[in-house]
C-alpha cells in the first residue's frame, strides 16, 4: 500500500533539517578522513595508539623477522692433537717441549725450490712451499728462497748455542728456540728469504716484496706467520716475519677468516712469553 500512495514535496523546514543533517554528515566524514591522513603522513609513519589500524595498516606494521642465519659448519679445533708432534696442528712453544724431545718426523724430503741452506720439510709442507713459491713468481715475477727449514734437535743445540754466543741468553731466547721446543724439529717450518737476498732473517724483510706478498697470501697454501709482530708476550719470541709454520689449509684458512693471530689464543693455550725453568 505505501508504495502506492501519492508523494508530497517535503515541507521547506523538512528540507532545511535534511540538509543540516546531510551537511553534518559530510563534515564528519571529512574530519574523520583528515585524522586519516595526519596518521599515515606523521614523521614515524605509524599510527598512534588511539588509532584502529585498517587490516592494510596491520600487514606493513608487521615487524619483519630477523633472518635466521645461515648456519656455518662449526670448526672442530679437536680434529688434529695439538700435543703429537707428528699432527700438522702440533704447537711447541717455550711452555710446550716436543715429546719426545729429540722428536724426528717421519716423512721429511728435499724441497726443490732455491735455497741457502739446502732444506728438508716433510712431505705436505714440502708440496705447499712448492706451489707457493711458484705462486709467487707467476704473479710478481720475482723470486724466493728457503733460508733454513727443517732442523733436528742436534743441528737447533748448535744454532741456539751459537745466539747465546753472540747475544748473550736472554736476546738468544727472543730470537732462537732451546732444542727440543723449536718449529723447526718439526719439519714444517719453514725461514724464507728473497732471492736474490735482501733483508734475509732481518724484521725490514717485512717491508720486501716477498715478505709483504707472504704475509697477505701464505694462509691460501697452508701456511701461518708464526710470530706475528706485536705478540712477544705470547708468543715469547719477537716478530720474525720470515718465519712460516706449516698447518694445512683448513687450519690457516680458519686463522686468516677469524683473524685470530698465534695458535695459542686459537686453541686456548697460555701465553709462553718464558720457560718454565
Ligand atoms: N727462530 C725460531 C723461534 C726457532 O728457533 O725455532
Ligand atoms: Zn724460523
Amino acid at each position: 500500500m505505501s508504495e502506492l500512495r501519492p508523494r508530497r514535496r517535503p515541507s521547506r523546514a523538512v528540507r532545511r533539517r535534511r540538509t543540516i543533517v546531510v551537511a553534518s554528515a559530510l563534515g564528519g566524514a571529512l574530519v574523520v578522513a583528515l585524522v586519516a591522513a595526519l596518521v599515515v603522513l606523521s614523521p614515524q609513519g605509524q599510527p598512534t595508539a588511539a588509532t584502529t589500524p585498517t587490516p592494510e595498516a596491520t600487514k606493513t606494521e608487521t615487524p619483519t623477522p630477523t633472518p635466521t642465519p645461515t648456519p656455518t659448519p662449526t670448526f672442530n679445533k679437536n680434529a688434529q692433537s695439538i700435543d703429537d708432534p707428528n699432527s700438522y696442528w702440533v704447537v711447541a712453544d717455550k711452555l710446550r717441549q716436543l715429546n719426545p724431545a729429540d722428536y724426528e718426523p717421519p716423512d721429511l724430503v728435499e724441497v726443490p725450490v732455491d735455497y741457502v741452506n739446502q732444506p728438508f720439510l716433510r712431505q705436505a709442507a714440502s708440496d705447499a712451499v712448492v706451489q707457493m713459491f711458484a705462486a709467487f713468481t707467476a704473479e710478481t715475477g720475482l723470486y724466493m728462497a728457503s733460508q733454513s727449514a727443517y732442523r733436528s734437535y742436534s743441528s737447533q743445540e748448535s744454532v741456539y748455542a751459537g745466539w747465546v754466543s753472540s747475544l748473550g741468553k736472554e736476546a738468544a731466547d727472543l730470537t732462537s728456540a732451546r732444542p727440543g721446543h723449536s718449529e723447526h724439529q718439526t719439519g714444517l717450518s719453514i725461514d724464507i728469504s728473497a732471492d736474490p737476498a735482501n733483508c734475509s732473517l732481518d724484521q725490514c724483510f717485512a717491508d720486501t716484496p716477498q715478505g709483504q706478498w707472504l704475509a697477505a697470501n701464505s694462509w691460501k697454501y697452508g701456511f701461518v706467520l708464526r710470530y706475528p709482530n706485536g705478540y712477544t708476550q705470547i708468543t715469547g719470541y719477537e716478530f720474525e716475519p720470515w718465519h712460516y709454520r706449516y698447518v694445512g689449509i683448513e687450519l690457516s684458512t680458519e686463522l686468516h677468516t677469524t683473524g685470530v693471530m698465534t695458535l695459542e689464543e686459537f686453541f686456548g693455550l697460555p701465553p709462553a712469553p718464558d720457560y718454565a725453568n
